[in-house]
């Protein structure tokens, strides 16, 4: 089927290395509109979201994160030069009340659809979740992110320009079936 969007859609994979290029402000603006966008259960609107673009913070943050998880894990990190956050030189980071991950989920969903319109990668990230779970210093992240009292890290989104192809990851189609 020939649709713009469809076809969008169908290019969307994760992307786990970026150019160096920070995006433009009307990227980040339009990432910011189609984020407020997203649906959410009563329109309650949980999520506070924040689009960190200080390489220094967030490699600070790579260190306090691997000294909780260990230097010898990969963690969806690949690597200690790969970061969780890709070394995109945006992350977003999504937190909202507990019980409210599907609309953290679908927020995030929309960025990755959203930058892939644009011709930018993404790569939705869950790891670094075991930093804010850290009691001194995830409360240290939650202050220096400006998150409130009683919201938790639900995902993040590196994006960027993307600096690989990577291999198409493969889809388990009988996983899905229509029923006459
Ligand atoms: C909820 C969720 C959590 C994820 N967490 C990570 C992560 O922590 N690090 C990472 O590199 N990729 C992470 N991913 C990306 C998945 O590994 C990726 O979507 C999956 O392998 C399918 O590949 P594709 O996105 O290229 O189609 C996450 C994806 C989702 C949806």
């Amino acid at each position: 089927m020939n649709n713009p969007v469809i076809s969008v859609i169908l290019a969307r994979q994760s992307v786990r290395e970026y150019q160096p290029r920070q995006l433009t402000p009307e990227e980040l603006d339009a990432l910011i509109q189609c984020a407020l966008r997203a649906p959410s259960g009563r329109n309650a609107q949980p999520c506070h979201v924040r689009f960190c673009q200080n390489a220094a913070m967030l490699r600070e943050m790579q260190v306090d994160f691997k000294n909780i998880v260990g230097w010898d894990t990969p963690v969806h990190t690949r690597s200690d030069t790969n970061p969780f956050y890709h070394n995109a030189p945006t992350f977003v980071f999504l937190f909202a009340e507990g019980d409210s991950r599907a609309d953290a989920g679908i927020m995030a969903e929309n960025l990755c659809v959203a930058a892939q319109g644009l011709g930018l990668g993404t790569c939705i990230v869950a790891s670094v979740g075991a930093l804010f779970a850290d009691e001194v210093r995830g409360a240290k992240w939650r202050a220096a992110l400006e998150i409130p009292a009683g919201y938790l890290f639900q995902l993040g989104v590196c994006v960027g320009e993307p600096g690989e192809s990577p291999e198409w990851k493969p889809r388990r189609p009988a996983q899905i079936r229509v029923i006459e």
